[in-house]
């Protein structure tokens, strides 16, 4: 557990735990009506149940190249940020990673925290080589929070995401290289 002094509050950052997985569940049902970046469109799209919750933290616990970070402001989670490796040995090295901020604070350095928080945790796993994600082209804040961090564009795939309007969205992979 790691507590980050941001300007306008503190910032505990954990590993999330069987234990957590409510108030996890509530918060990712929640964030996919909060944004139209991520890959559920609405909470309906999100149809775990707090035993299915559990077990998503115990596999990630059990699973060395796994990770769930829960983001605090006081008892209230406000970001999660999680990454999961490759099962199989020949992409064991790379893990897939995804992360929210809830919109009543975002652009106050809660997403940059998170993400530090989590390149730290690569740097120091000795299995994993590179950190990995998707991204939809519009997604300019993300995509400027990820460059910032070093991430890399890798590849650009057209009209990965279609939206009710009918319109598409590009899916940028970026990727960081995180072995020492
Ligand atoms: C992307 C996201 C996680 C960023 O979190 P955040 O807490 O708002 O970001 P921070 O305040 O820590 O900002 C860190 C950096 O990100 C970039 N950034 C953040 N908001 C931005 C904005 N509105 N426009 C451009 N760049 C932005 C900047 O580089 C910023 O650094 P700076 O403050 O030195 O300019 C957050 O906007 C979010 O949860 N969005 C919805 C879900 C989502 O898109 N997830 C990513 C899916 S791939």
């Amino acid at each position: 557990m790691e507590v980050i002094h941001l300007k306008n509050f503190n910032l505990t950052i954990k590993t999330a735990e069987v234990s957590d997985a409510k108030m996890l569940r509530d918060f990712v049902k929640f964030v996919a009506n909060d944004s139209q970046y991520l890959l559920r469109s609405s909470d309906e799209e999100f149809t775990l149940t707090i035993e299915q919750e559990a077990d998503w933290i115990k596999k990630a616990a059990e699973h060395e190249n796994s990770i769930i970070l829960i983001g605090l402001v006081g008892d209230e989670v406000i970001a999660v940020t999680d990454a999961h490796g490759g099962k199989r040995k020949r992409i064991a090295h790379i893990a897939h990673l995804g992360t929210s901020v809830a919109k009543k604070l975002r652009g106050q350095g809660v997403g940059q925290a998170m993400m530090m928080a989590l390149c730290n945790w690569a740097r120091a796993n000795k299995n994993l080589e590179y950190l990995e994600l998707s991204v939809m082209g519009d997604n300019i804040p993300a995509r400027s929070l990820y460059k910032k961090l070093g991430f890399v564009e890798v590849a650009n795939k057209p009209n990965s995401f279609k939206y009710k309007d009918g319109s598409y969205q590009d899916e940028i992979v970026m990727r960081l290289k995180v072995e020492s």
